[in-house]
């Protein structure tokens, strides 16, 4: 049965839909089974996948209201995924269901008989705590929050987050919350890292690393109908969100046969190097840090030589 992760903020232009296209096409290329449903009448991650959402005819607006299965609409796109698509008409539809009975379990229900065909399911909400990403909500296992580090972004987090913990209580109780997402990252200034951690200690939330640095690469990719992972492939922005898809299909126990790079955990000054009596491993991929490394260079994907460890130490330092 597919992980089913929702991307929410109440924010716009905090790049939950690029985050859902990246990780997306990321878990794809690890050969996960991957479907995207977009939840935003905007239907700019429909767009952004190549598809016309004036001239769709069946969208996911339909598959909510009880009209059409799940499997008539879904799609599939040119980076692999398959999309649930949206069109303007969903605008409409929070109207109509906020007059039905189980509402909020409208996507829940519409994804149960496709979601045996899929590991993941990615679902870009819209920049509102309406119906629609209570949906969301309601249908997910986890929710990652993208956040822009800049002044005030704390407020939105916390009442998203006394939203998640309405959905645990009422509709979802399984509902986690995986973290925050640094993204349109500035790790020259004290400020983006400021916020970080504000939120990280207000909030008692985890901020995923490593944090999506802003470049001009994420804004050519939507015109294009693929993602960055195919526009830029090489680009940090690419492997940053390879990074978080090899967390995400570990940690939610969807991993593949193959190994893949090795994986570390991080924590300061754990280790003596030159006790060593192990070679030095070469590693890709870095699943947390400290927040206080959030902005370092060496958390931004380059492959990071692990110094020679101790037999018997589990943890490593970069
Ligand atoms: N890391 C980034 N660097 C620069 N621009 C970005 C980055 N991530 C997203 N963008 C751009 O920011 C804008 C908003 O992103 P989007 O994913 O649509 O946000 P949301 O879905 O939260 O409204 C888009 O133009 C997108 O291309
Ligand atoms: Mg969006």
């Amino acid at each position: 049965m597919a992980h089913v992760l929702a991307v929410a903020n109440q924010k716009g232009g905090v790049a939950k839909t690029t985050s859902v296209s990246s990780l997306g096409a990321a878990l794809s290329e690890l050969g996960r089974r991957v479907l995207l449903v977009d939840l935003d009448p905007q239907a700019c991650l429909t767009f952004s996948l190549g598809l016309d959402p004036d001239t769709l005819e069946l969208s996911v607006h339909d598959v909510l209201l009880g009209r059409l299965s799940a499997g008539i609409v879904i799609t599939r796109t040119s980076d692999g995924m398959d999309l649930l698509p949206a069109t303007i008409e969903l605008a409409g539809c929070e109207a109509v269901l906020l007059s039905r009975t189980g509402r909020e379990h409208a996507l829940r229900l519409a994804l149960a008989e496709v979601i045996d065909a899929y590991d993941f399911v990615l679902i870009d909400c819209p920049p509102s705590l309406g119906v629609l990403t209570i949906n969301g909500l309601t249908a997910a296992d986890e929710v990652v929050v993208p956040l822009q580090c800049e002044t005030l972004s704390h407020r939105g987090v916390g009442q998203l987050l006394d939203t998640v913990h309405d959905v645990q209580r009422l509709t979802n109780p399984r509902l986690g919350v995986r973290g925050v997402l640094p993204t349109l990252f500035d790790g020259r200034t004290a400020h983006c890292r400021a916020v970080l951690a504000d939120v990280s200690a207000r909030y008692d939330i985890a901020v995923l690393a490593p944090p999506i640095a802003r470049s001009v690469r994420f804004a050519e990719a939507p015109g294009t109908g693929r993602s960055i992972l195919s526009t830029a492939r090489r680009s940090k922005g690419a492997e940053a969100y390879r990074a978080h898809a090899r967390a995400i299909a570990e940690v939610s126990g969807q991993a593949a046969p193959h190994s893949g790079p090795a994986v570390v955990a991080v924590e300061p000054a754990h280790l003596e190097p030159g006790t060593a009596e192990v070679e030095p491993v070469e590693v890709e991929t870095v699943v947390a840090v400290p927040l206080e490394a959030v902005a370092l260079e060496a958390v931004a994907l380059e492959p990071v030589r692990v110094e020679p460890v101790p037999i018997g130490a589990d943890r490593a330092r970069v």
